[in-house]
């Protein structure tokens, strides 16, 4: 009876997980395949709501020229971008100065960290000044290690602040993010396990839940929102009675509320969805995300970072998360119908990662605009099958321990995401094995 349950429950659960895949490879080809010009991009300036673009920046980042020119690249009549960084000396503004003087038309500032740190979380630090001075309701806060198309800043506008001809939503948009796509420029193996996780699973996985939106799920690699909205909530998540009518959290608000999460993007994607009630979109633009050099431990030590603050997050969800895996399901589920109807394993195993590789990379072309380019095809599936095989080892060891190093700097995590630094010791295993070098993760060049 048990094992009839049980192997039931696994099939069941096979198409389910399978209906969820689906949706996000749909999703995808609706969303991404077609990119069609906003109308905002060639407005008069005095028609289009202005934005204040916040690029975070420590350090040469790997791409960091060309990921800083697309934003003074950006096709919008009004917009102003500040450079933030902690300390003037920081090496990334060598390239910021050189952009300004190439692009002296667009609107540019550098801010420098006045005032004490308001949390643990370097970036939020980094952020405080330009989001005090920043003279645009809407924010764009944009990594340092991320590249947008022209056209990127002008289709989130019109997602966050649609015409007002459009029907209007039961529930206002107070995020528009972007699904970020993985664009290797140095391949190593660690590198491309990282692209074949992000532009495949993690992406298709990302775009179903935020089509079916039940919840929050935002990555903070690239987020528009509103500073009037942020002064309102305060990390909480819980819910404000009068939201709809400007009702507010008491006491303190704002940016500085979240400097006490590591995680601080999905924090304040989920304030704003569960305090204020609002929603949040994608637009069918990509963050590209430059990944240089990796070595595999540094792929997985940056895995076991993300699902350690995850689990303290999201618990339940992280605790399920192998069973979206595919190794690990389609062994359940190859044991579910061998013993339900007999079939062989060695005919379901090979179909099940066949159809599921052919969805994966049906995402990828999706969102590059492209399938995988054929001199690639090859690394790419090995890189495919090792991000699966990986997977469950990863989540092992990162259920395991609750410090996380991030920067150079190590922290625990505790309830909430909300973290605390740690004094500096040896890293254990995987700090040994690590390279020290300029992986795709701003260089933290403090210590
Ligand atoms: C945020 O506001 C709530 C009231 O809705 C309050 O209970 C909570 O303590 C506040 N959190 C912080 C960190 O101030």
């Amino acid at each position: 009876m048990i094992s009839f349950v049980l192997a039931s429950a696994s099939v069941v659960w096979y198409i389910i997980l399978w209906s969820i895949g689906l949706i996000g490879c749909l999703a995808a080809r609706k969303r991404y395949r077609l990119r069609p010009r906003s109308p905002l991009a060639s407005a008069a300036a005095n028609t289009v709501p202005g934005v204040t673009i916040l690029r975070p920046l420590k350090g040469l980042d790997h791409n960091l020229y060309e990921n800083l020119e697309s934003t003074f690249m950006q096709e919008y009549p009004n917009f102003e971008v500040f450079f933030c960084v902690e300390d003037e000396r920081d090496q990334a503004l060598t390239i910021v100065r050189d952009l300004m003087a190439k692009y002296p038309s667009v609107n540019a500032r550098i801010a420098i960290r006045d005032g004490e740190p308001v949390g643990v979380n370097p970036k939020i630090n980094n952020l405080i000044t330009a989001y005090r001075q920043a003279s645009h309701d809407i924010l764009w806060v944009l990594d340092s290690n991320v590249m947008a198309d022209r056209g990127t800043l002008a289709r989130a506008v019109d997602i966050l602040e649609p015409p007002s001809t459009a029907t209007p939503l039961r529930r206002r948009i107070g995020v528009v993010h972007h699904v970020p796509f993985a664009w290797v420029t140095k391949p190593s193996l660690g590198s491309c396990i990282e692209e074949a996780f992000l532009n495949t699973n993690h992406a298709k996985m990302y775009i179903a839940i935020n089509t079916v939106a039940v919840d929050s799920c935002v990555v903070g690699k690239s987020c528009l929102y509103r500073k009037s909205d942020m002064e309102r909530v305060n990390g909480s998540l819980r819910p404000i009675a009068n939201a709809e009518q400007g009702g507010f959290q008491p006491g303190e608000r704002g940016l500085k509320m979240f400097g006490r999460f590591l995680a601080e993007d999905n924090m304040i994607a989920g304030s704003l969805w569960h305090e204020l009630g609002l929603r949040h979109d994608i637009s069918c633009d990509v963050a590209k995300n430059a990944v240089g050099d990796m070595s595999p431990i540094d792929y997985i030590t940056r895995r076991i970072r993300w699902i350690r603050v995850r689990k303290r997050m999201v618990l339940a969800a992280t605790l399920a998360e192998p069973f979206t895996e595919s190794m690990f399901v389609g062994v359940l589920t190859s044991l579910g119908l061998r013993y339900l109807l007999g079939l062989s394993p060695w005919f379901f195993l090979p179909v099940h990662f066949l159809a599921w590789v052919l969805v994966d990379m049906d995402v990828y072309t999706s969102m590059a605009g492209h399938p995988v380019p054929a001199d690639k095809r090859w690394m790419f599936v090995v890189s495919w099958a090792l991000r699966e095989l990986l997977a469950l080892p990863v989540w092992t060891m990162a259920m395991l321990g609750s410090e996380v190093e991030w920067r150079g700097k190590r922290y625990r995590v505790m309830k909430n995401g909300e973290v605390e630094r740690v004094a500096s010791m040896a890293s254990g295993l995987l700090g040994w094995f690590r390279k020290r070098k300029d992986f795709y993760e701003p260089l933290d060049i403090s210590d």
